[in-house]
């Protein structure tokens, strides 16, 4: 994919496809309720189809009718053995949350993916999964997919996670809730709580507190009944619109309007980053049914940066990061247009996402003329520089290509995106969109 700067202001309204969390997990609980949940917003990207691939394999009936997906729901013990090795593809999210229902299934199965996924930690779900009985290893004895799920009843659990992770979270409270046991689960930050919120409008007992040392809690009871709510409205992904909001971010004279997009606060980091840049921005027609939504109206402005601390640099780390970790790599390439330092820390989950992205986002930054370090958990960017073209390896990771075709944008000259059809893991029309602004 080649994309040339541009300098022309734009204003353009969109629609983001749905949320990739909340659309994996539409297929889950819809798969694991009584009754049938019809889902609309569905995000038909190749990770949310490798779950729904991975659930019709387990006997799952889902039909596709363009606009709705209507899953039967099979109840809490109606899967079915697989007949095949079940493939998540790129997707740790498949990964992670299957892993914790396969677990208390009575059937083995095989659970793997591509080569990223080969290489992603499983510890983090093999070990709690571990301690509530389960039978489930690693082929390869190194931690990582394919593993071997050998299911069998659970027991109760009260875990402790060292990182903040929705992904280990979930896959703990769906092995529980499988198993029909209860689990609690502590992390140090509070991770996206999609799964909570998801649980409770299937008639689950799930409860979530911020404990006195600052760690947070979500503890599931024993489940008796799992009952579909019928209609599941998955909203626009933030981590998508992220990039449009970047784009206008880095394009004097721009104005950009993303439409219906999911603002649900343990996602919502990126919105505080951008007005600690000093954008101008504004949530509109906010709509609090279900998972909180709103449109996003972003009006250029000078980055005055008004969130720089008393060294004068804009620090971004701590509690905030999980709600904006998918958002860091854009970040990054917003960074090197501002007039400071930028630190990012507390980030070190970066290296172990579908690539490592400190590493990747270095290399490549570097190459468009940034000035940026990577760190153990994080960059150090100084800014503001002017980016140039350069080609572009965004080693198969999806926000990669995409937030270095925002960077493309505002810099001089052509760069030049290999492979560039990965960003169809989370976002098929991505460039498409992307040219509407040029
Ligand atoms: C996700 C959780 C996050 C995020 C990923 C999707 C989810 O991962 O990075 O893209 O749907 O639960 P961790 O929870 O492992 O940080």
């Amino acid at each position: 994919m080649r994309i040339s700067s541009t300098h022309r202001p734009f204003r353009y309204e969109l629609t983001v496809p749905g949320d990739k969390s909340i659309s994996h997990r539409s297929i889950m609980f819809g798969a694991l309720a009584n009754g049938d949940t019809q889902i609309t917003g569905f995000l038909k990207s190749a990770d949310c189809l490798s779950t729904m691939a991975c659930f019709r394999a387990l006997g799952v009936e889902i039909e596709d009718a363009g606009d709705i997906i209507t899953v039967h729901g099979k109840g809490l013990h109606g899967l079915s053995a697989p007949q095949k090795v079940l493939d998540a593809g790129n997707s740790g999210t498949t990964t992670r949350l299957m892993s914790g229902i396969l677990a208390a299934q009575d059937f083995a199965s095989t659970l793997t993916g591509d080569a990223s996924i080969q290489k992603r930690p499983m510890k983090r779900v093999i070990e709690p999964l571990t301690a509530m009985g389960a039978d489930i290893t690693s082929e390869k004895g190194n931690g990582c997919a394919p593993l071997l799920i050998r299911g069998r009843k659970l027991h109760d659990i009260e875990w402790t996670s060292p990182v903040a992770s929705a992904q280990v979270k979930s896959c703990i409270l769906l092995a529980a809730l499988c198993s029909g046991c209860a689990a609690s689960v502590t992390e140090p930050a509070l991770s996206r709580d999609h799964s909570e919120r998801m649980l409770l409008t299937f008639g689950a007992d799930i409860r979530s507190t911020k404990n006195p040392d600052g760690t947070f809690t979500s503890a599931i009871a024993p489940a008796h009944d799992f009952t579909s709510p019928g209609k599941i409205v998955v909203p626009g992904d933030i981590s998508s619109a992220a990039y449009f909001l970047a784009a206008a971010m880095m394009i004097p004279g721009s104005e950009i309007l993303v439409k219906n997009v999911g603002i649900n606060p343990t996602r919502a980091g990126i919105l505080t980053v951008l007005e600690r840049m000093g954008a101008d921005i504004s949530a509109e027609n906010a709509n609090v049914s279900g998972e909180p939504c709103a449109d996003l109206r972003l009006k250029h402005t000078e980055l005055t940066v008004p969130g720089c601390d008393e060294n004068g640099d804009l620090v971004i780390g701590g509690e905030i990061i999980p709600a904006l970790i998918d958002e860091l790599p854009m970040i990054a390439v917003l960074a090197t247009k501002l007039p400071c330092r930028t630190i990012i820390k507390d980030a070190a989950e970066l290296k172990v996402k579908e690539s490592d992205r400190i590493a990747v986002m270095t290399e490549n930054l570097k190459k468009m003329g940034a000035d940026i370090e990577g760190t153990a958990d994080g960059f150090v960017i100084n800014g503001p520089t002017r980016l140039h073209g350069a080609e572009i390896d965004p080693h198969l990771d999806h926000r990669i290509a995409m937030s270095l075709a925002v960077a493309a944008l505002a810099a001089e000259g052509e760069t030049v995106i290999r492979d560039a059809d990965c960003v169809n893991i989370s976002y098929p029309e991505f460039y498409r969109e992307l040219m509407e602004l040029l």
